[in-house]
């Protein structure tokens, strides 16, 4: 989608960067993604105006974080991409507390709370992506998950158009799923976190850094696990026993190293991967009964 010159000039007046026709491959872990007018935000205390822009003009709009986690249609897009621009994000701690900007790398931002003593995330290390969507999706592995340390979001809410806070018991956390709507937009995290001894806490990463090593194809162009795992069972097992490691279609390929891993092995489409994604799932159905539900969210026209 392109915005005209006259909305553009008026978000540029707000603090907005736009860059017209922007390939979002460029901006996803799968590198795939059509293109489409992408708005670059500085600073959160602008977002209910720039919305407002938006929504007068009727500008359907994605937030993308890391892009760790979508799947985005090919093709021109009918939706502009908003994305946090990558100055160095706000991180604090004040006691137990830490307060980070959504905009923040995960890893980094265990990092930084390790670096103050505070432990309980040492299992999302590993996880790429950002603070925002990692908050979105409940992001969790190795027995750890972000929801049960938060404690207040600070987000934008396109239901009222304007910046809120949540917290504790407003937001429900699940399994790779969150009480949040789609028009939220993740801005700023409150965590209470455990004291430990930095220590400790590294080397609870170092563990969980050599099991992913081990387990997962951490240099191929992935958006981490494909399917939800099912209750009680395994995507990964299930799609690993019926001999799928390898299979493609087109450029998208179930990895040969980890089988819920749907890794782009050339110049794979969305078209491909959701191919790829429809046959794995008929095939575990009619083998196991089980209908998978995606985990990677997918953002199509
Ligand atoms: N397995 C196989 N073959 C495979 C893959 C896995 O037999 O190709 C078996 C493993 O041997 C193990 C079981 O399946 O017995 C589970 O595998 P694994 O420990 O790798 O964990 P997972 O359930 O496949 C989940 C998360 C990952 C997270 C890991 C580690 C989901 C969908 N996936 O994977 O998260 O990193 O646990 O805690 O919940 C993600 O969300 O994108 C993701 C990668």
């Amino acid at each position: 989608m392109r915005i005209s010159e006259h909305l553009a000039a008026r978000l540029k007046d707000l603090g907005v960067e736009v860059h017209h026709g922007v390939s979002l491959a460029e901006r996803t872990s799968l590198e795939i993604g059509g293109a489409t007018d992408e708005l670059i935000l500085h600073r959160y205390d602008r977002i209910a105006e720039v919305m407002r822009l938006l929504a007068g003009e009727q500008i359907p709009w994605r937030f993308l974080g890391g892009g760790t986690n979508v799947l985005i249609g090919d093709g021109e897009l009918s939706w502009v991409a908003l994305h946090m621009a990558a100055s160095r994000p706000g991180m604090r701690v004040e006691g137990n507390d830490a307060y980070i900007d959504a905009s923040a790398d995960l890893g980094g931002a265990v990092t930084f709370c390790a670096k103050h003593d505070l432990g309980g995330m040492e299992g999302l290390i590993g996880v790429p992506g950002s603070v925002g969507g990692a908050l979105r999706m409940n992001a969790g592995a190795y027995g750890t998950q972000i929801g049960p340390h938060v404690r207040e979001v600070e987000l934008y809410r396109a239901a009222t158009g304007k910046v809120e806070t949540l917290r504790g018991p407003e937001i429900r956390f699940d399994y790779r799923h969150t009480s949040f709507a789609p028009g939220d937009v993740m801005l700023r995290v409150k965590l209470e976190l455990p004291s430990k001894p930095y220590k400790e806490i590294v080397a609870g990463i170092r563990v969980c850094n050599e099991k992913r090593r081990a387990s997962q194809p951490l240099n191929q162009r992935s958006a981490g696990c494909i399917f939800k795992n099912p209750p009680g069972g395994s995507a990964g097992r299930m799609i690993d026993e019926l001999g799928l490691k390898g299979f493609r279609v087109g450029g998208a390929m179930v990895s040969d190293r980890h089988a819920n891993f749907f890794v782009n092995a050339g110049h794979a489409t969305c078209a491909d991967m959701l191919g790829l994604i429809g046959a794995v799932r008929e095939r575990v159905r009619r083998a196991y009964g089980v209908e998978l539900e995606n985990e990677v969210i997918v953002w199509q026209n």
